[in-house]
């Protein structure tokens, strides 16, 4: 079968799915578009969901299940910028369960989020069982141990974070958060872990909008990634699979009232 179809009594053969295609597949003739080389389709949909008249289906990216932008309003600079300029990082969090159709929600927007080639390929594990995320924080501590112990240069000023827990008991890895969310991808995927930080902060930056809070499990990461065994084990990672991300997770404590100010931006111009 083949993967373009053109509703010629629609198309006005103005070229735009031609222009769009990022592998510039697409070419036009007098019977307006045409697929050039198949295999080379991402399944992007930026054909079908560019084109003006809807005349042009993709069996990749079918336009049964495209949905109309206009549905949508467009949210404006200002709001743009006191939304993302407002998100920060939650380090407490409410005992609160959250359902989970609002996790599965949440989630979801990490479909949309760019990966490359349009690859996207990630799986999700989320755990919310007490004993295994402190597991996984008794676990990362250990870890962090072993590399001062064993002189890794990143990990030596971290040794006072791993005295505190050592102490007091204080969970600074994953700050007593309910819910834990892994990224996981196959482990010869080569772009997994960067789908994997664009991904999670799509779910960053959505959770902030469903009032719901959430970090960045940079340690977890870092040893989990490492295939420390204790911490895949407790996270019940699937042989052959890899860890690419992991965020904390909760209803968020504490309301902040200001926004805080950052370095100053630095931009070189090459006119
Ligand atoms: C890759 C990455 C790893 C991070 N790891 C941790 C972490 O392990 N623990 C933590 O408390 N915060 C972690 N953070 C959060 C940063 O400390 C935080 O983004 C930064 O201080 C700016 O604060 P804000 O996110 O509230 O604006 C991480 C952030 C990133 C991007």
């Amino acid at each position: 079968m083949e993967l373009l179809t053109v509703n010629q009594e629609l198309c006005v053969k103005c070229g735009i799915c031609a222009e769009v295609c990022p592998n510039g597949i697409i070419g036009m003739s007098a019977e307006g578009p045409q697929m050039l080389y198949e295999p080379a389709c991402i399944a992007c949909g930026h054909c079908t969901a560019v084109c003006p008249v809807a005349a042009l289906d993709n069996v990749k990216a079918p336009l049964s299940k495209q949905v109309k932008l206009d549905q949508y309003p467009v949210i404006n600079t200002e709001t743009a910028y006191a939304f993302l300029r407002s998100r920060r990082s939650i380090r407490n969090y409410k005992k609160d369960k959250i359902a989970q159709e609002k996790i599965l929600q949440l989630l979801d927007i990490a479909r949309f989020a760019p990966s490359g080639c349009n690859s996207q390929g990630l799986s999700y594990v989320v755990i919310e069982n007490p004993e295994k995320l402190k597991k996984i924080t008794e676990a990362t501590i250990e870890w962090l141990e072993k590399q001062i112990e064993t002189n890794v240069e990143w990990a030596k000023p971290f040794a006072g974070l791993a005295e505190v827990y050592r102490k007091t008991g204080v969970d600074v890895v994953l700050r007593e958060a309910p819910y834990l969310i892994v990224a996981t991808v196959p482990q010869e995927f080569s772009l997994g872990h960067d789908n994997a930080r664009f991904s999670l902060e799509y779910v960053e930056l959505y959770a902030a909008a469903m009032g719901l809070g959430t970090c960045w499990a940079g340690f977890v990461e870092i040893a989990a990634g490492a295939q420390y065994k204790p911490i895949l084990e407790a996270m019940e990672i699937p042989d052959g699979f890899a860890v690419a991300g992991v965020m904390m997770l909760g209803y968020p404590k504490h309301t902040y009232q200001r926004l805080v100010d950052r370095n100053p931006i630095k931009v070189t111009w090459l006119a």
